[in-house]
């Protein structure tokens, strides 16, 4: 960080966090308050010159400013205890944003215990809260950040499929940021994949599944030179490609044993149901409906849904049925014990050609072994 940044930022904390006092103290429609709202604008769009997001995230009593330490000083102290107070770790702003959504901020910095504040991310504002039970193994790095944001998405994802199964629409600006939060992590990794290697334990399939494809599917893209907005696209796809279970009747999904044939035909509908959604849904990428509706479909013409005419699916596709075999069979089930390294890489190579995509199996194979690589340094950048 430029020592102009530092001072920038260093400014930036304490005309938000006097203004969210002056709001404590009178109220948000304030003169003051307005008026330092007006000035953290500024100083926002100073930052903003560089890097079209901040990323602010707290870990322990440590304020990072997008992946760089932050100084403790006392504007940052304070805004540290106010975020804490607020239970948020993880705060996004992006290019853009309104005078009403920084105001948004003030509220939330100036809540007190006698002033609650509903906290709602919007449009250029994101809070992440992340919750500690989920247990995550593993070391710091590589992939620290990325366990960290994992977590609190998973929660977040969750809360965004929950509202499509109670008939809302689509938060896919929140799912964006989801992606891009992803693709903004692997930024800082040499090998994409690597960062993945400490979410392999989280447990909680089905909150996770979704998460752990797209950071598969993202990881897979790169090793391909896939960039921008292709990248978010598949990234995009890879969240959204079950989302047709949303539809799908809770005892079916979360069944612990064998479904049975009537089940399981309610079941293999999730990728039609999944598509004809996201269609429907403004702004959702074709590439998304495609591998919503693809995904189940195999190599071989076999699996579903099934098609009277020969079919070529797309890449983003294969890669889904690839991260998606692998999450399946490593990932700890209640009613499937999870597999070793060995078991799984044997039975994809198997695959390989038959239900997989033959090349592209093979190249995610070639990062699983990077990453099992005990002699692998952990990458630090
Ligand atoms: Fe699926
Ligand atoms: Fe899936």
């Amino acid at each position: 960080m430029s020592l102009r940044d530092k001072d920038r930022l260093e400014k930036l904390l304490r005309l938000l966090t006097t203004a969210a006092a002056n709001a404590t103290l009178y109220n948000l429609e304030h003169l003051q308050v307005l008026r330092l709202n007006k000035q953290a604008m500024v100083e926002l769009q100073a930052l903003f010159c560089k890097n079209d997001e901040i990323n602010l995230k707290m870990i322990d009593n440590l304020l990072i400013y997008n992946n760089q330490p932050v100084p403790e000083t006392p504007p940052a102290r304070r805004f540290i205890d106010a975020l804490k107070r607020n239970g948020i770790n993880f705060l996004r702003i992006t290019a853009g944003i309104y005078n009403e959504e920084l105001l948004g901020l003030i509220n939330i910095l100036s809540k007190s215990a006698d002033r609650p504040v509903a906290i709602n991310s919007s449009e250029h504002l994101y809070f992440g809260q992340l919750e500690v039970r989920r247990r995550v193994q593993g070391s710091l790095f590589p992939g620290w950040e990325l366990q960290q944001i994992a977590a609190q998405e998973a929660d977040h994802l969750l809360e965004i499929y929950d509202a499509v199964r109670a008939g809302e629409n689509l938060d896919l600006t929140a799912v964006h940021h989801i992606v891009d939060g992803f693709i903004a992590s692997f930024h800082h990794q040499k090998d994409a994949f690597m960062a993945f290697a400490p979410l392999r334990s989280m447990d909680e399939y089905t909150y996770t599944h979704s998460t752990n494809i797209c950071i598969l599917n993202i990881a897979q893209a790169q090793s391909l030179g896939i960039e921008g907005k292709l990248l978010t696209d598949i990234g995009l796809a890879a969240m959204l490609h079950d989302v047709g279970k949303m539809f799908v009747p809770h005892d079916i999904l979360a069944k612990a044993g064998q479904l049975s044939e009537t089940e399981w035909h309610i079941m293999q509908q999730h990728p039609v149901l999944g598509a004809d959604y996201l269609l429907k849904t403004p702004g959702v990428p074709r590439l998304a409906v495609v591998t919503a509706y693809e995904h189940h479909m195999r190599y071989d013409g076999t699996g579903y849904p099934r098609s009277e005419h020969p079919w070529t699916q797309h890449l983003c596709s294969h890669m889904t049925a690839i991260s998606d075999a692998y999450d399946a069979m490593r990932t700890h089930r209640a009613y499937d014990e999870a597999m070793d390294l060995d078991q799984i890489t044997t039975i994809m190579l198997n695959l390989a050609g038959t239900k997989l995509h033959p090349q592209l199996t093979r190249n995610f194979i070639a990062m699983l072994r990077r990453l099992e690589s005990p002699d692998q340094p952990p990458d630090t950048c």
